[in-house]
Parts: C-alpha cells; structure tokens; sequence
C-alpha cells in the first residue's frame, strides 16, 4: 500500500479565467457515488460550458465521455473498471474520442488507471477540475494523455456556481475535504483536508436559489457539522441559511457523531425550517471496533447522544450508516451492533459490507479477514431488523397527518405525487390539484417498510 498519511498538497488555484482553452466538444458526464459527486459535476458544467461545451445525454453522440466516479467501496470502482473495458473496443471505431475519469478513483488510483486502462485519455481529480477545459484540449488536440491530481488546501470552487438541475432541492457544498482519518475510509486521501467556505457566500447562494424557485437546500460536507470559517460555526450557519425567505427546508449531510454540540442542537430544535432529521453514523457498536476504526467514540457515548438529541428535539427522525466485517470483528461483536440498532430503533439504515480501500490505515494494518460470506449475511440480517424497526415505525403513522414537500410523480404512478417529510420518509399520494414544490398536509392510511401512503387535507 503506497498512500502515505499526508495527501500530496499543493497552494495552486489557477482561476477559472486563467484557463485558456476554448473546447467545442459535446460532453457526455456520468456520475457515481455521493450527493458531493452529483454537486461536483455541477461544478463540472459550468467549467465545461464557460469554455464552449455542450452536453449530450447520448454516449454514442459524444466527443467526449467523463465519468465522475467513486471510490468508498470496491463495488464502485468495478462498475467503471467494466465501462472502461468496454470502452477500449469502442474507441478502435471512434478514434478522436476522448474518455476521462473525474473524482475520488483518479485522485486514489492516480497513474495507475492510465496504465491498466488504455482507453482512458485523462484522470481528473477533486481539485484540479479547473484544470478541465485544458486537459481535454490537449487530448484532443495533441493526442496527450494528462493527469492532473493535486490536493489543495484551499479549492473551494466559490467563484463557480453549479450548473443545477432543475428540482425543488438544491446542494450546497459549504466545505470540502476531511481530517478524521477513519481507518476504513479512502475520503481524506481522495478529497484531502478540511476546508470550509465563507458563510457569505452560502448565504447569498442560498438567496439566488431562493429566488429561482428553489423549496429546499441540503448543506453538504464530508463533515458538514464541522464547518467553521472564522467565527462561524455550523450552528451559526444553519440558522443563517434557515432565515433566508422562501426556503422551507434545510438538511445537511453527512455529520460526524463528534460534532453535534448543545447548540447545534438547540438550533435545530428551535428553528422550524430545520428539518428534524440527523443522520448518525454508527458504523460498529463494539467499543474495539469502533476504536479500531479511529471512530472517536464508544458505544455507551453514541448511545448517551442518541439521548440527548431525542430529548433536545421531539420526534427526531435518526438514520445511520454501519459497516459488516470490519477487519477483525467477531460475531460477539457484530452482536453489539445490532444490540444497539434494536435498542435505538433507527428510523432507516444504510449497510455496507467492509471493503479494503488502497491507501487507507486499515488495509496497511490488518487483512480483510472476514470472509466475504459473513459479511453478507451480516448485512442481510442488519437489512431485515431494519425492515421490521421501519414497518414498526410506519405504522405508528397510520392515521396521523404529516406535512411533506412534493418532490416529483412517484416512480410507479405519473397519477400520484412523491413526497418527503420533514424527518425525511417518503409519502405517496393523489392530488391533480397540487405540484412539484408545494407544501401540504396528508393523512396517513397505510404504511410499508419504506413508504407511506396518504390523502391529501385541504
Ligand atoms: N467499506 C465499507 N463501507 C465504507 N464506508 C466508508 N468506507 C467504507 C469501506 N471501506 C461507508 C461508511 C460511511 C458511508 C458513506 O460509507 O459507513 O459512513
Ligand atoms: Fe470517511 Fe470518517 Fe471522514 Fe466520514 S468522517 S469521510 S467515514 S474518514
């Protein structure tokens, strides 16, 4: 395992009227993983077109293929390692395509990608997306294969606004970066250190949004809660982004359980457009494993949180993430994970099979040696408690109104609208009188592990 402990960091942030090449390509972006990926290629959008891009959603029409990719879990990386592959017999047909790889597996994989897979013309990482415009000219141009993969301290993209689309939610990144070196996680080598954006500038994004039309932002960060910038801190941020006018909601991903101080949530207790919703990562509920994992807590600290969370803000909506066969964990201690998954009741849960990330201190550490097999069924029987805890949930709903926000035609029926509460469940009901964006009330009348079924009160 090569990574070492410090990224690669550079000071170099070339502007993006530095840049000087003019590309009239047509782009075809394909993005993986998170919602810092969706927003990233956002990003990417604008970069792209503010030198003379257009997009296509038509792969087989581009001069250009980029995929925005991912690199949390090996799951991630083998999806593009099979489009890549494809890609090096369609490329002996289309010999000025240029294809690229953006995001976390070019800043984890770096050269390396450019070696194994012969179809790929350029690597792009996290900070360098400025760099863009001219690597693709180049490609194109001069037939030059380019990387470009440097770390910076300071990239926060804040002159760039991100080409959205168009919806009743918007992202907002308001930092980048991570400084918690969980042993699992690839993040702080993908996407380097910590850096927050100047609350200013959020806030008038958040009010240009407000002013197109926009219902809801999610603040987004590796760490979002631990933001600061000079004097402002998470909380200080939310309540400012929650008094912009015309904004109902406002949730933000992903937290860290060390961050989660009184005031935060005091503030999210007491302003109304700050959904009651925080998702928890868990991770593992044995005190080894999670020291193991430089989680930062233990089991009867993250449960005294839960407590104090819940008794700060009523019926608070709490999920979580949890990752099966971490190096090491034995069946007693899996069983601590899901003594706590019973005992705190979720409302929804996301698990993972642990996979051996290149670079981090896990995999230099310690083998991956639970068998894949147990693994899986970790999952599957996290899976299903969940289910049941969820179900169990739902069905407290029945007969009980929510508020929701509509977010688009549920994906079975244009008929019906598909709507979130502010604790983040999905409703789904019939109302030809209602569009995307508005705010209504729904009495419940049946409940599923996942979804909530309703009619409308006017
Ligand atoms: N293997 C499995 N899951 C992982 N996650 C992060 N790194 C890994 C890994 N190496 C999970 C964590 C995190 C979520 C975004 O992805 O649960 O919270
Ligand atoms: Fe990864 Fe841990 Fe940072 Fe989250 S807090 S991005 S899991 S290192």
């Amino acid at each position: 395992m090569t990574t070492t402990l410090s990224p690669n960091v550079t000071r170099r942030v070339p502007s993006l009227s530095a840049v000087p090449n003019r590309v009239a390509a047509l782009v075809n972006l394909q993005t993986f993983g998170c919602q810092m990926n969706e927003y990233d290629s956002e990003l990417v959008r604008t970069i792209l077109h503010g030198s003379g891009c257009s997009f296509t959603e038509d792969e087989a029409a581009a001069d250009v293929i980029l995929f925005n990719t991912c690199a949390i879990r090996e799951t991630a990386h083998n999806r593009i390692y099979a489009r890549l592959d494809a890609l090096k017999e369609e490329k002996k047909e289309r010999r000025d395509l240029v294809v690229g790889v953006l995001g976390c597996m070019s800043q984890n994989l770096k050269e390396g990608l450019l070696l194994r897979f012969p179809a790929v013309d350029l690597i792009c990482g996290p900070d360098a997306y400025r760099q863009l415009p001219d690597l693709i000219a180049r490609s194109r141009g001069l037939r030059e294969r380019g990387t470009a993969i440097e770390l910076s301290e300071y990239e926060t993209y804040e002159d760039i606004a991100p080409t959205r689309v168009e919806g009743v939610n918007a992202w907002i990144a308001i930092m980048r970066g991570c400084d918690n070196f969980c042993t699992f996680c690839v993040v702080p080598y993908t996407r380097g250190r910590e850096r927050s954006r100047d609350p200013r500038g959020i806030v008038e994004e958040t009010c240009r949004l407000a002013d197109q039309g926009y219902k809801q932002v999610t603040l987004l960060g590796q760490n979002a809660n631990s933001y600061r910038c000079d004097g402002t801190d998470f909380a200080d941020l939310m309540r400012q982004v929650a008094a912009v006018p015309g904004i109902a909601r406002v949730r933000f991903t992903s937290p860290h359980p060390k961050d989660f101080p009184a005031k935060l949530l005091g503030a999210i207790a007491s302003e109304d457009h700050l959904c009651k919703h925080i998702h928890l990562p868990l991770q593992a509920g044995s005190d080894r494993v999670l020291k193991k994992m430089n989680r930062d807590y233990t089991q009867d600290e993250f449960l005294r949180l839960v407590d104090q969370i819940r008794a700060t803000i009523p019926n608070v909506a709490l999920s979580t993430d949890i990752i099966c066969g971490f190096p090491t964990e034995s069946d007693d201690e899996f069983a601590e994970t899901e003594k706590v998954m019973r005992g705190v009741e979720f409302d929804s849960a996301f698990m993972f099979k642990y996979s051996q990330r290149v670079g981090t201190i896990a995999a230099k550490l310690w083998d991956d040696d639970v068998p894949d097999l147990v693994k899986s069924q970790r999952v599957t029987h996290l899976v299903d408690l969940q289910r049941q805890i969820s179900l169990r949930h739902h069905l407290t709903m029945v007969g009980g109104t929510v508020t929701v926000l509509i977010e688009g035609e549920s994906r079975k029926s244009s008929a019906e609208w598909r709507a979130r509460t502010d604790g983040n469940t999905i409703v789904v009901f019939a109302d030809s009188s209602r569009t995307i964006g508005d705010i209504c009330d729904v009495r419940i009348m049946e409940a599923s592990a996942n979804t909530l079924r309703g009619i409308p009160l006017t």
